[in-house]
């Protein structure tokens, strides 16, 4: 009898209490989201959007604060609700700290705080960047393999595109990234050129399923070692278009599929250009690819090809990690929290990238 109470005892302590469980709040750009991990295991990922910013073709910094500050403690809620999990079950708040737009990050910061304050438990500051690397690790019902360390990342994003050797959760080395324009930017800044809404990216993705990525050519960029840059792209792309439209002011909706198809896949060239040789320099074949652009289909089809033409081990992250969630930053979050590396409540968000 005795033994038998003392064995649930112990089921209970560990399944219960050996888990960490830690809320992860995002906040760096448009998206409010909050998710719920116990250990590395997804217990909840809600994401606010925000739609006001579409009728502006962008982000509006302001607009995006004060949303956040709408949503933040909503989508708290129904994340801690989801999981099944109450707020003093926590053991610690991680929040973004940075890079993003600096009223944005306040109010996750802000909110993360005080929550954590109230609860009397620890802060994590994750950086957003580190957090989109780590969103591979996030375990889910569907079973997938995670990247072993050491291996390559190229994250490509809204604001960033960097290809990183990635050494373990917390070192981390840039060995290329853009000198001007990020990925994102590019799709974003090509879909509005043809009109299309904000974001973009998800627009040209759709759009080139149906065209012909061989109809138009654009210039690549010539940039030395594994550095980027997307601004000339950006730039004659728009001056090809001001001169079809002198010839035929229908251009652009009479070739949007072939337009968005050849524009998106100029983009993959770059970006894959330099990853090859990232491989070739490091002799690392273990890629993974992170942020926003990695839900672009044109960019997985290439890297799965390429991938098995080679013998790479690639590692896509799931859709609803891809793009901006806290499920990364809970993540990212739960490895600091094993390190003991809380922050002090007197940190402060950062606006540009610090890696
Ligand atoms: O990582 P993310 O959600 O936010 C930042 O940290 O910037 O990335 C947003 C970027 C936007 O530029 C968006 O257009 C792009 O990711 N994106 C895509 C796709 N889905 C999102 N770009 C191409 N194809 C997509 N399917
Ligand atoms: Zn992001």
């Amino acid at each position: 009898m005795f033994l038998t109470l003392f064995l649930i005892f112990l089921y209970f302590f560990f399944v219960f209490k050996m888990s960490i469980i830690i809320l992860g709040i995002e906040s760096s750009c448009d998206d409010t989201s909050a998710a719920i991990i116990s250990d590395k295991r997804i217990l909840s990922n809600i994401i606010a959007n925000q739609s006001v910013h579409q009728a502006f073709g962008g982000v509006v910094p302001e607009l995006a604060s004060r949303a956040h500050q709408q949503n933040i403690i909503p989508v708290v809620e129904v994340a801690l609700r989801k999981a099944k999990i109450e707020k003093n079950q926590l053991d610690a708040v991680a929040f973004t700290r940075g890079p993003g737009l600096l009223g944005s990050l306040l109010v996750g910061a802000s909110f993360a705080k005080s929550f954590a304050l109230a609860l009397g438990k620890p802060i994590i500051e994750v950086d957003h960047l580190k957090a989109h690397i780590l969103a591979h690790f996030v375990e889910t019902e569907v079973q997938i393999r995670h990247p072993r360390f050491p291996f390559l990342c190229l994250t490509v994003s809204g604001g960033h595109t960097q290809i990183l050797y990635v050494d373990s959760p917390s070192k981390m080395e840039v060995l290329g990234k853009t000198l001007d324009d990020a990925a994102g930017e590019a799709f974003d800044k090509a879909a509005k050129t043809m009109g299309l809404p904000y974001p973009g990216g998800p627009h040209i993705d759709k759009l080139a399923k149906t065209g012909n990525p061989k109809a138009f050519s654009f210039p690549e960029p010539r940039v030395p070692g594994l550095d980027y840059s997307f601004s000339g792209l950006k730039t004659s792309f728009l001056y090809f278009l001001r001169d079809r439209l002198k010839e035929n002011e229908r251009f652009i909706e009479e070739n949007l599929a072939d337009l968005s198809a050849s524009i998106q896949f100029t983009i993959i060239n770059v970006l894959l250009s330099k990853l090859k040789k990232a491989m070739k320099q490091t002799g690392i074949k273990d890629i993974a690819i992170a942020g926003g652009v990695s839900a672009n289909s044109g960019l997985r089809n290439r890297v799965n090809k390429l991938a098995n033409e080679n013998d790479w081990n690639v590692f896509l992250p799931q859709l609803q990690f891809a793009t901006d969630n806290a499920a990364m930053i809970a993540i990212a979050g739960y490895f600091k929290y094993i390190e003991h590396d809380f922050a002090s409540q007197d940190i402060a968000p950062y606006a540009k990238s610090i890696l």
